[in-house]
């Protein structure tokens, strides 16, 4: 038995590649580990394992088809969505990479990945050409961006009779990837965790404001994986269109840099954890028109006075016991400058998005970020999902608060 896998729900997506015989000792891993696993198979990957072996080893029903009749009157694909603690496809084929990547859903396997919001792990199996074949390619990127996990696969001896990249990763390194991400899930339980979020609008007069172009995605994807370790998550929020719904994680919408520094600072002091990622607007208006500003001249001079800075704010109050983490986007110079304002700021982690990084920044999926700490020890990250990005910064943030359960 492993304890954080115990009494976990595995749902195993198998696919038609000559690995899925490997699928079978992954079965037998999240078994003896005391996993409950469920697997959905496709037809083509009957070819290659049989039913019985798969509902031996698993000790439950295989599912393969879509209009199945079944004993309860529930929709299997729906409430296998749902009991999931996380769904794994190994092998994952072109095929389901792309009816995936594309929403098509012709199966009870390609239907069970649209339906569920759970964590999905993805194990790529095929030929070294097809693998790195721009379309095949760019497909594992959409999934990227979606958040799902993709095990990359192996180079070594491919079952058409070449040597590439294609093998899938083996069985018991699958298990250890999913085992990692079961005991992320415990990271901050009982921690809790303050996170801004997206832009804020200043008003000038009843119909305008001051933007800027934060879409939310980066702290919405901290809130939502610090959610997922265990936190109880505050998310204050300046105006977007996201959406999150998880029950560990309290919203509050807010609209100006004022609003969110008082709300902000009405409850630091509660927090274990501080994360600032909102674009804070650094001005505002001086005065608010209360009625429409016509046009009539041709300059219109507005007064702007700064704002109070949260991150600096909080920077000042802080607590030995609580760690605050502050983002910095620069233009140029970005280390120098992002290291001044950790040090401004009081802050003890910065995290640097650079806005000359393609992918990277506003209004993308994805980021790049370089955190660095006080004593300037330095994690760099690549080119990844703003999803996976979060989970990258929170175990940076567990790794700096507690250096003695570090993860393999
Ligand atoms: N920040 C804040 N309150 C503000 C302005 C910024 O909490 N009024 C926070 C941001 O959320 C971010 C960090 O400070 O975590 C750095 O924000 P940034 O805009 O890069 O830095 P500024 O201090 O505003 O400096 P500048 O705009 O001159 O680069």
């Amino acid at each position: 038995m492993v304890a954080e896998l115990t009494g976990k729900h595995i749902v195993i997506g198998i696919t038609g590649g000559i690995a899925a015989y490997k699928t079978m000792f992954l079965i037998r891993q999240f078994k003896s580990s005391g996993c409950d696993v469920r697997v959905v198979a496709t037809r083509s990957a009957l070819e290659f394992v049989t039913p019985l072996t798969i509902e031996t080893l698993s000790q439950n029903k295989l599912y393969v088809d879509l209009f199945e009749p079944t004993a309860q009157r529930d929709v299997q694909h729906i409430s296998m969505a749902d009991w999931a603690d996380c769904v794994i496809i190994a092998p994952a084929t072109a095929n389901i990479i792309g009816k995936y990547a594309h929403g098509i859903a012709d199966d009870a396997l390609s239907t069970l990945l649209l339906a569920t919001r759970k964590p999905i792990f993805i194990a790529p199996a095929m030929n070294n050409q097809m693998y790195a074949e721009p379309t095949v390619q760019h497909n594992i990127e959409l999934l990227r961006q979606k958040g799902v996990h993709i095990i990359e696969p192996q180079c070594g001896f491919l079952a058409c009779g070449t040597t590439g990249t294609g093998r899938m990763e083996e069985p018991e390194n699958i298990f250890t990837i999913v085992q990692n991400h079961f005991k992320s899930q415990q990271l901050f339980s009982g921690k809790r965790v303050m996170i801004t979020a997206g832009p804020t609008y200043e008003p000038i007069d009843p119909v305008r404001f001051i933007g800027n172009h934060s879409s939310g995605l980066m702290g919405y994807a901290l809130a939502e994986a610090a959610a997922e370790m265990g936190a109880d998550v505050t998310l204050v929020s300046g105006p977007t269109s996201l959406t999150i719904n998880h029950p560990m994680v309290k919203r509050i919408d807010v609209m100006t840099a004022e609003q969110m520094y008082e709300q902000c600072m009405a409850i630091a002091s509660e927090q274990d954890v501080m994360i600032l990622a909102a674009a804070v607007a650094d001005y505002t208006p001086k005065e608010v028109a209360s009625e429409k500003i016509k046009k009539k001249t041709d300059n219109l001079d507005i007064q702007l006075v700064k704002t109070k800075d949260i991150l600096a704010s909080i920077g000042k109050q802080k607590q030995d016991h609580q760690f605050l983490v502050g983002f910095a986007l620069e233009t140029q110079n970005e280390k120098v400058n992002a290291l001044q304002k950790l040090h401004n700021k009081n802050a003890d982690l910065i995290v640097l998005n650079s806005l000359r990084t393609k992918g990277a920044g506003f209004r993308t999926p994805t980021n790049q970020v370089v955190m660095i700490t006080r004593d300037e020890q330095t994690f760099e990250s690549e080119l990844k999902s703003k999803r996976e990005i979060a989970y990258d910064i929170l175990q940076v943030v567990n790794q700096l608060t507690n250096p003695q359960d570090v993860q393999e």
